[in-house]
Formats: structure tokens, sequence, C-alpha cells
């Protein structure tokens, strides 16, 4: 493969911003939706505190770390402080409680990879997964959240980066392309590494926040209304950073050596982690350190055939971003 890293951005970049701008606010979900989200799990709550007063509820993945899309379903997450319990017992028995309520299509996945209660409200038209003792991703939920409060052009670029996922079809996991959470963590990694960086790395900084679940340590700086302004040095506007996100994921990425890292809030290498041979079905085609469960690839469902479609998404976004006179439609285009 040849690498062309390129420098030089189209010099009209900037008539890009507003169309960018306008396709993020035309994403952002209403504040009406968090009212309705906010009503679904008070109901929740109320029949999950009658069969376990000690258990907890948690919002977790894009309606709560601040990365969802207008109309998305919700992820909820029950925590019930005993480790050893059945979750295929516990999640039955929710399913039940939560059948005679007048909640629709009400089912119990036991056997699914994260096993979940699904159903849907017919009061406020919201979906809703239910999966048990997920704290991890509670957590990863409130990092990314405490991120896109930092600098808005990390909300801004995360949307745009999901959307033309979702348009390209390089958002589904069961085909081998990356989850959304994957191209949140891509997003943070690029604005880290930017110069001057437009995030720093909070599990680097002093410790504000710390918790212990399922034997990880889960620590990091928390204050993030102290880092307002932390960006402002660098000006890059939200069309540059797309255009550059593209760039380096098309030409500049090394596939063959580098895992990202947004807990180091650099690079790290693949030799490092062992991470440079197929081990089962890991591949790490491309690497994307999950911030926590350190010996998670996000990217060890990429398989041979699905990098190159990824890395070929990759390149005609950077193509597009580099000549299309009218990329935000174009960068969009279905499949
Ligand atoms: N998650 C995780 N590890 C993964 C995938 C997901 O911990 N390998 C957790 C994260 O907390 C993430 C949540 O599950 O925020 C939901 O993941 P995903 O469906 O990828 O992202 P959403 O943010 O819900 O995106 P979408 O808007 O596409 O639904
Ligand atoms: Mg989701």
């Amino acid at each position: 493969r040849n690498y062309r890293s390129r420098t030089e951005c189209r010099g009209d970049i900037n008539r890009l911003n507003a169309p960018f701008l306008a396709i993020y606010e035309s994403l952002i979900p209403a504040e009406e939706e968090k009212q309705k989200q906010k009503q679904l799990m008070a109901l929740l709550d109320k029949h999950v505190k009658e069969e376990w007063p000690g258990a907890r509820l948690f919002l977790y993945g894009s309606c709560a770390n601040s990365f969802g899309f207008r109309k998305s379903d919700i992820d909820v997450c029950l925590a019930i402080g005993d480790a050893d319990i059945n979750k295929s017992e516990i999640l039955l028995k929710l399913a039940d409680i939560l059948k005679s309520d007048n909640l629709e299509n009400v089912q119990a996945l036991t056997r699914a990879r994260v096993p979940i209660v699904k159903l849907m409200d017919p009061v406020t038209g919201i979906s809703c997964d239910i999966c048990v003792n997920n704290l991890l991703a509670v957590i990863n939920t409130k990092l990314l959240r405490d991120y896109s409060k930092i600098d808005v052009r990390l909300r801004q670029l995360a949307f745009i980066v999901k959307h033309w996922a979702k348009s390209r079809g390089v958002n589904e996991t069961y085909q081998g392309t990356l989850s959304s959470y994957a191209y949140v963590l891509m997003c943070i990694h690029f604005l880290q590494q930017r110069s001057p960086s437009i995030l720093p790395c909070l599990q680097d900084m002093e410790i504000t926040y710390s918790v212990n679940v399922d034997n990880v340590k889960c620590s990091f700086f928390d204050q993030v209304e102290k880092l307002q302004g932390f960006g402002s040095r660098n000006g890059e506007s939200i069309a540059q950073l797309v255009w550059a996100f593209f760039n380096y994921w098309a030409y500049c990425h090394d596939y063959a050596n580098d895992v990202i890292s947004i807990r180091t809030g650099s690079i790290v290498s693949k030799r490092a982690k062992d991470w440079t041979r197929r081990i089962g079905n890991d591949r790490h085609l491309i690497c994307i350190e999950d911030p926590f469960e350190v010996s998670h690839d996000l990217g060890r469902v990429v398989d041979k055939r699905s990098i190159r479609v990824l890395r070929e998404e990759f390149e005609r976004a950077a193509e597009i971003m580099q000549h299309d006179p009218n990329p935000c439609v174009k960068l969009f285009e279905p499949y």
C-alpha cells in the first residue's frame, strides 16, 4: 500500500463549516426526548425497587454519553450488588415484572453475548435494552461524556463520523466493522493528538474520580468544568478536523504497528500489547484500546474482508473531503 500522507488541505475547506454544523444540529436530540427518557427510567426504577430494594438503574451508551442521535433507543444497566447472581434468572424475573405493566414486546434474551431484556414503552414511544451489572459500560459512558464537555468540536466531529459510518454501512459489528463506541474513541484519540491538542488525556491527570469495577481500577480527572477553554489554543475548524480525521485513517495511521490509546493519550505499539498475531478470533487488523479493559481491542471484530472495506471507505471519504465540490452530499451517500 502506498502511503500518501497529505499535508496540504484544500484552500476552500472552511466553506464546509456551515453545512457540517447544520448536519450536526439536525441530529442532536430535542430536550423533550430527554424528558421522556427520564419518565421511562422513573417507571422502570419503581418496578425494580419493589423487587430488589438495593438495586440501581443507570443509563449508559449513546443516550447518556452525549453522542446519541435523536430518536435513538436507550441502554439501561441494572446494578445488583451481588456479583454471584445468575443473570439469566434476574432477567427472566425482570421480564415477568415488566410484562405486568403496560409495556410492549417485553422479551428476555438470555443467550445473547450481552444478555438483556428488551421492551417498548407505548407511552413515550421509547424502546430500551436492560442489561445486568455491566458497570464498566456505565463508567466508560461517564468518561466519554466528560470528554465531550471539554471542547464542543469532539461532539461535532463524532456526530459527523457516526453519521458517515451509518450512511456507509461501516457501523455494523456483526459484519466486521466498528461500533459507535469505537468511532468515538477514534475521535477522542484524534483530538488528543492534534497540535496543539484539543483534548487532554483525563486518565493521565490528577485523579479526582476513582472506582473499582470487575477488578478493574477506573480512575481519571473528572472536574472537566476546570478545563473549559483547554482546546482554544488550537483554532482548527470542524471542516478542517473532518478532513484531517479521514486523511489520518486513510493515509497516516500505521495499521501494521500502532494501537490508538485514549488511556495514554498517544499511540502504543502492537508489540507491547502482544497484539501482533491472530489469537482465536482476535485479528488486531485495526487496534483501538479500550480505556479501562486494556486487553480489549475494539477492532477485534474486524476481519480480512472488512478491514479492506473500512480502509476503502476511509480513502473514499478522504478523497471526497479533498476534491469533491459538494462533500456534504457525497460523504453521506447511501452505499
Ligand atoms: N460498549 C462497551 N464495549 C464495547 C461496545 C460498547 O463498553 N465493545 C458500551 C459503551 O458504554 C457504549 C455502549 O456500550 O457507550 C453502547 O455501545 P454502542 O452501541 O457501540 O454505541 P452507542 O453509543 O449506543 O451508539 P448508537 O448511537 O450507534 O446506538
Ligand atoms: Mg446503542
